[in-house]
């Protein structure tokens, strides 16, 4: 246990690396005993977890601190501005059982982007949006369309993982959407395709089937939006493949006008 002057001179250090803009530090338990006595006569290195950081490492480590409100989000003019003021989040519980913030990837100038729910298991783990097995089958699903992945943009509703993939919470839901919102007001797509009912019916707030939402062109503040079939649905039933088809001919239609 640190004594209060050893605590106070802890304080002073750490501001002190503050002031010299560093935002993160690893301090090991030895590190802090054996500098504590001298952490005002030079200053010390900061002691990294490892030399080498995977990208994921680096990203979180960009994060800046998790108190940030809806105006600060509104005010970030490019989607990696936007990435560092949000991905420490934790305005809602699942930043604090997540294990990537993911923010979403892609073209920042697609005139299309798919929305899905909330990441999963190996969106979790990795830090990237439809990245398991729904999101290879989406993957195919753009490339039918006769685009690549990298033309588009793919995002969630939701940036953490809920546990055991349960559906997003009302209060969850309230938190993330406006760094959605922000981000397709950067990205400004000309097509918005939300990928589940849980996606159309969240964004378009209403309790509506899937049925009902499908095959039209709605309005998601200002921008067409299509609703489809979940490339995870797609995959329990692939005679779901037809219809979600037809739609993702809709959103290439809609897009520039080219009949697949
Ligand atoms: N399902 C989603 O809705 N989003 C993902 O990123 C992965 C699976």
């Amino acid at each position: 246990m640190m004594n209060r002057s050893e605590k106070e001179r802890l304080a002073d250090f750490v501001s002190q690396r503050i002031e010299m803009g560093e935002t993160e530090w690893y301090l090991s338990p030895d590190f802090i005993h054996s500098s504590i006595g001298r952490v005002n006569e030079s200053p010390v290195s900061p002691v990294k977890k490892s030399a080498a950081r995977s990208d994921s490492e680096m990203k979180k480590a960009a994060c800046v601190e998790p108190s940030f409100g809806n105006g600060s989000i509104t005010a970030q003019k490019s989607l990696e501005d936007l990435e560092k003021t949000v991905c420490g989040c934790v305005r809602c519980s699942l930043g604090r059982t997540r294990t990537n913030f993911v923010f979403g990837d892609g073209n920042p100038d697609a005139d299309i982007m798919f929305i899905g729910e909330a990441p999963g298991a190996d969106e979790d783990a990795q830090g990237m949006p439809f990245v398991g097995r729904a999101g290879q089958l989406l993957t195919r699903m753009i490339e039918a369309m006769k685009l690549r992945r990298e033309d588009v943009y793919i995002g969630n509703i939701l940036k953490c993982r809920p546990p055991n993939n349960r559906d997003p919470k009302p209060e969850e839901i309230e938190m993330c959407e406006p760094i959605l919102l922000r981000q397709i007001e950067i990205i400004r797509p000309a097509v918005i395709c939300a990928l589940g009912r849980i996606s159309g019916q969240t964004l378009l707030r209403t309790k509506s089937n899937l049925a009902s939402l499908r095959g039209k062109i709605h309005d998601y503040h200002g921008v067409k939006f299509i609703v489809t079939y979940h490339p995870a649905a797609l995959l329990r039933n692939p005679h779901w493949k037809k219809p979600a088809w037809d739609d993702l001919r809709l959103v290439r239609r809609e897009y520039d006008g080219l009949e697949l």
